[in-house]
């Protein structure tokens, strides 16, 4: 615990090394934590303008006291603005106000606009640095860290990107108190998928879920583990895809309306389910998952049957000519990536 701001720090040894922080009051001391990696140059905050509302001023406030000088580009809030559009209104407003290589981006928001930032600091310039600052539960606990950054094409979500490692990433749990009830039980979607692949998640949602700071810590140290192994996601990275292949297929079957979190909650429910009718988990175990991930979020698939929705896959990142890896369950704490024949997919999840 640091002596003077309540936060822990986590160091993700990645190609390039760089701390999660977690811990209150972060945000308005974020100038100061900023710079300990970046000197003071020109900082371009990315936002959109939900997040812009409550914590643009605290942010840009604190940069200005350590002598950055700071410039925002705000778009509008939501998965439809990651794309070309945006990604090059942001490269142009970086050339407009001359950043340059010695300068640097951060994403202020959640996933989608900590995407968008990070492949803007990823190509711009061919490369500047970034920081992630996470104002959502599914931020803080996934997309913010392990450098995967990218927008959407028309034909599918994440088409195109880069693995591209922040400087640091400053995860302020005060914000999740204020957070809408719907955001936040998307955050928990993606617990449940933690909460399956590793022991001491499960145990800490299935005892202790009230303690989010603690659950944030976790799910950080999760992932700092997985994404030190497989920066690239060549092997087990894609135990973190768990359930996102039925969830990928909800969200492009519902045009989008059914939002990832809630998407991935449901689709690890439908992998939970398979991995008992494949006798990989016994009835007590399966009972046992589904009551954790009920008390994390309490979405069903009842508009649409999994043959629909897996009907939605074809361009998933997952496939690879025509295999596709998929994650099964084999007991809490031990799930396996498995690559099998694209066509024998609905064997596996319905
Ligand atoms: N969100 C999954 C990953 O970063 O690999």
């Amino acid at each position: 615990m640091n002596k003077t701001l309540d936060f822990k720090t986590i160091r993700v040894k990645t190609h390039t090394e760089y701390d999660v922080l977690i811990g209150k009051n972060l945000i308005k001391n974020a100038g100061k934590l900023i710079k300990q990696v970046i000197s003071p140059c020109k900082i371009a905050v990315i936002t959109d303008d939900v997040v812009d509302r409550i914590y643009s001023e605290t942010l840009v406030e604190s940069l200005e006291k350590q002598k950055y000088q700071v410039v925002k580009f705000v778009f509008h809030s939501g998965e439809a603005s990651k794309n070309m559009e945006t990604y090059t209104d942001i490269l142009n407003f970086l050339a407009l106000n001359q950043l340059t290589r010695t300068d640097a981006i951060i994403s202020l928001g959640g996933g989608v606009v900590g995407d968008m930032a990070g492949f803007c600091a990823a190509t711009y310039l061919r490369g500047i640095k970034y920081v992630q600052v996470a104002t959502t539960l599914l931020a803080q606990i996934d997309s913010s860290v392990g450098g995967k950054t990218g927008i959407d094409l028309k034909e599918g979500k994440n088409l195109v990107g880069a693995f591209y490692q922040p400087s640091m990433v400053i995860c302020d749990v005060n914000v999740l108190s204020s957070l809408p009830e719907r955001v936040f039980r998307q955050g928990m979607g993606e617990v449940c998928k933690y909460a399956i692949l590793d022991k001491e998640i499960f145990e800490h949602v299935e005892n202790n879920l009230a303690d989010i700071e603690k659950l944030v810590y976790l799910c950080v140290d999760y992932k700092k583990r997985i994404v030190e192994e497989d920066e690239f996601e060549s092997g087990n990275r894609k135990l973190l895809n768990l359930g996102h292949t039925v969830a990928h297929g909800i969200e492009v079957f519902s045009n989008y309306k059914i939002a990832h979190g809630d998407a991935v909650s449901m689709g690890v429910k439908v992998v939970i389910n398979s991995a008992y009718r494949l006798k990989y988990i016994d009835n007590e175990t399966r009972e046992r998952m589904l009551n954790v991930i009920s008390k994390c979020s309490d979405c069903v698939l009842f508009k649409y049957t999994v043959q629909e929705v897996l009907q939605a896959v074809v361009y998933d990142k997952k496939r690879s000519g025509d295999l596709i890896s998929i994650v099964m369950v084999h007991g809490i704490g031990d799930c396996r990536v498995e690559k099998i024949k694209f066509s024998r997919l609905m064997e596996y999840f319905i």
